[in-house]
């Protein structure tokens, strides 16, 4: 993840950057630093570990003329959380930052040690400083920068400074989150826009592909076609609502963030032919022959999901169980059992007890969490972080789809190991894997559309949302969606189940709707909706294929790999959901009743 800030201008620049990356440390705290020119002097500061250590360092430094400043939190990809590894990397004259992986940085690494470039960190990152630095030898800096960013494969947002142009910063965003802030005192830089309110009145969102230079109050942003004429957005100064960066909740914004914080999960763990989970030590997986995963609410649908990824692809039986439940039903459990929680906060009470129970009974544990250094992540043996930045709407949606996605790989990492799946169906799976950031990606025609379609649906004596297989859990996902911000009664059912009971309900306001994908089960599903649709239930069906009973009829697109029908479905009921409620005046963020971390039982 990592955060990064940078300033030009006169104020005081430890201030701001130290302000800026406090604002920014959710998205890593393995280190943190900051570096400072101000005519011929540079400086820099690099503390390990959180900000508060970088704090004490820089105590007695103060850089108030004439300036540029470069900060960055880290959360480490490549190299330890140590101090060499920390942002700023420097050259021989100049200081780089970055968010993102350079997936080749390994080959332009080889090429300038053979130049004669000694590297002091283990990071991808501090190939950039130096490429620049070698083309700075032959080209003005602008230049330099410009060829140093042609190198690059992968993801990142970065910032350099250095003393060739002291008055400076040079920036590039390709698949990393970064913006401008324009204020009265200085231009911005930041990951999130949260780290400059209060400071600048005015924002623009880089592009990717987008990438320049601030010289004093002159910014110039170019991308392949030349220079780009950019329009900036006023920066409200209430931090409330500008860091809902222009959406109306803070669930709407997660819901269009879910197609970036999923390349965060991936990154360094979907490679070009295999999965890799740093975090788990070899031999971790010796013994085991089950799964148990214990969670609760939304973070328990991923887990039903996950189940179905398991047994078919990595074989090993796998049962899923709320973790309210688990704990009083004195379950028989075994040492050949990896115990597996799930969570968003790393705080729900219930989970971290039934934790607690399975290590008791000498379980081996592993959390799925987003949360470092919270309780269950302390508690577990291994800890995947899904990376998806501070959740902060109470209906979660961006860590139901990296708790998804992580699971995804998880299954195949695990498929690796017991080598249960031919290479090319691993190949294919990360294949689909490297599509999902783009299937989550929200349209404007999908979300109009889904705004229109929603007031249909206001009304009624409630909705069935039904789904076979992995999309049964995501049915029950869609549902209590829909019910925790809307307050309409949603049931998720199996669909195939419908007829041993439910169906005695179907009228015309019952709404069903119906998760119809095109990759599992099609036939299957579509015989069952058509029992409700003869019962004159009012159908709104989600399929890549049109379907002539529907009564709406919400087309996707992604029908080649059943979990990129799961993203885009799931895309869909979340935005369903959001319309609904705000149809009806609810607070969307803030559903009655409800709290984002339960940490009572
Ligand atoms: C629903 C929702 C809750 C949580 C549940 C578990 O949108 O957010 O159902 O999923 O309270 O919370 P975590 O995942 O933090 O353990």
């Amino acid at each position: 993840m990592c955060g990064i800030v940078g300033y030009v201008g006169s104020s005081e620049k430890k201030e701001i950057l130290l302000d800026g990356l406090k604002e920014l440390e959710y998205r890593g705290y393995d280190s943190a630093g900051i570096a400072v020119i101000e005519g011929s002097n540079l400086n820099s500061f690099k503390a390990v570990g959180k900000l508060e250590n970088l704090v004490e360092k820089a105590k007695s430094f103060k850089a108030d003329s004439f300036g540029v400043a470069i900060g960055h939190t880290r959360w480490a990809t490549h190299g330890k959380p140590t101090e060499l590894n920390a942002h700023p990397h420097l050259g021989k004259k100049s200081y780089v930052v970055h968010n993102g992986i350079i997936e080749n940085y390994q080959e332009l690494k080889k090429e300038l040690i053979a130049e004669g470039v000694t590297f002091l960190s283990q990071t991808d990152t501090e190939v950039i400083v130096h490429l620049f630095e070698k083309y700075s030898e032959s080209s003005e800096p602008f230049e330099a920068f410009q060829k140093a960013i042609e190198r690059l494969d992968g993801a990142y947002a970065t910032l350099l400074i250095t003393q060739d142009a002291p008055d400076t910063i040079f920036f590039a965003k390709h698949g990393s989150p970064m913006l401008i802030g324009f204020g009265e005192d200085g231009i911005y830089f930041a990951s999130s826009d949260t780290a400059i309110i209060g400071k600048a009145s005015e924002v623009y969102y880089l592009e990717d592909g987008e990438y320049g230079y601030a010289k004093g109050s002159d910014v110039a942003i170019f991308n392949k076609e030349g220079k780009v004429e950019f329009t900036k957005k006023p920066l409200s100064s209430d931090k409330v609502s500008a860091q809902k960066d222009g959406y109306r909740f803070f669930m709407e914004k997660e819901i269009y963030e879910q197609s970036t914080v999923i390349v965060d999960t991936m990154m360094g763990r979907v490679l070009d032919s295999e999965v890799v989970l740093d975090e788990i030590e070899s031999g971790f997986f010796d013994g085991i022959n089950a799964i148990k995963i214990c969670a609760c609410g939304t973070s328990y649908h991923s887990a039903l999901a996950a189940s179905y990824l398991f047994e078919r692809m990595a074989k090993i039986r796998c049962d899923v169980e709320i973790a309210s439940e688990f704990r009083y039903k004195e379950p028989l459990l075994s040492s050949d059992t990896l115990f597996i929680t799930i969570s968003q906060s790393g705080e729900t009470a219930d989970t971290l007890e039934a934790l607690k129970m399975a290590k008791r009974a000498g379980l081996k544990s592993l959390t799925i969490c987003n949360v470092d250094n919270s309780s269950i992540v302390r508690e577990s043996d291994v800890a995947l972080l899904t990376r998806a930045g501070i959740e902060k709407g109470v209906a979660s949606t961006k860590a139901f789809a990296t708790q998804t996605m992580l699971l995804w790989i998880l299954a195949i990492y695990i498929a690796q190991l017991r080598e249960s799946v031919s290479k090319e169906q691993i190949a294919s799976e990360i294949e689909a894997m490297r599509h999902s950031p783009t299937v989550l990606k929200v349209t404007d025609a999908l979300h109009s559309k889904i705004h229109r379609l929603s007031k249909r649906y206001l009304h009624g004596h409630g909705f069935f949302f039904i789904g076979r297989d992995l999309f049964y859990p995501l049915a029950l996902e869609g549902a209590l969606k829909l019910k925790e911000i809307s307050y309409l009664h949603a049931e998720g059912y199996p669909a195939g189940e419908m007829k041993h009971g439910p169906i005695a309900l179907a009228d015309s306001n019952l709404f069903t709707v119906a998760l119809m994908p095109k990759t599992l089960l099609y036939d299957k599903i579509k015989s069952n909706v058509e029992e409700l649709s003869a019962r004159d239930a009012t159908i709104l069906a989600i399929s890549p294929e049109s379907f002539e009973l529907a009564d709406d009829f919400i087309q996707t697109k992604y029908a080649s790999h059943p979990m990129l029908e799961f993203f885009e479905m799931m895309v869909v009921t979340q935005l369903l959901a959001l319309e609904i409620s705000i149809r009806l005046g609810n607070d969307v963020d803030m559903p009655r009743n409800l709290a984002k971390s339960v940490t009572v039982e």
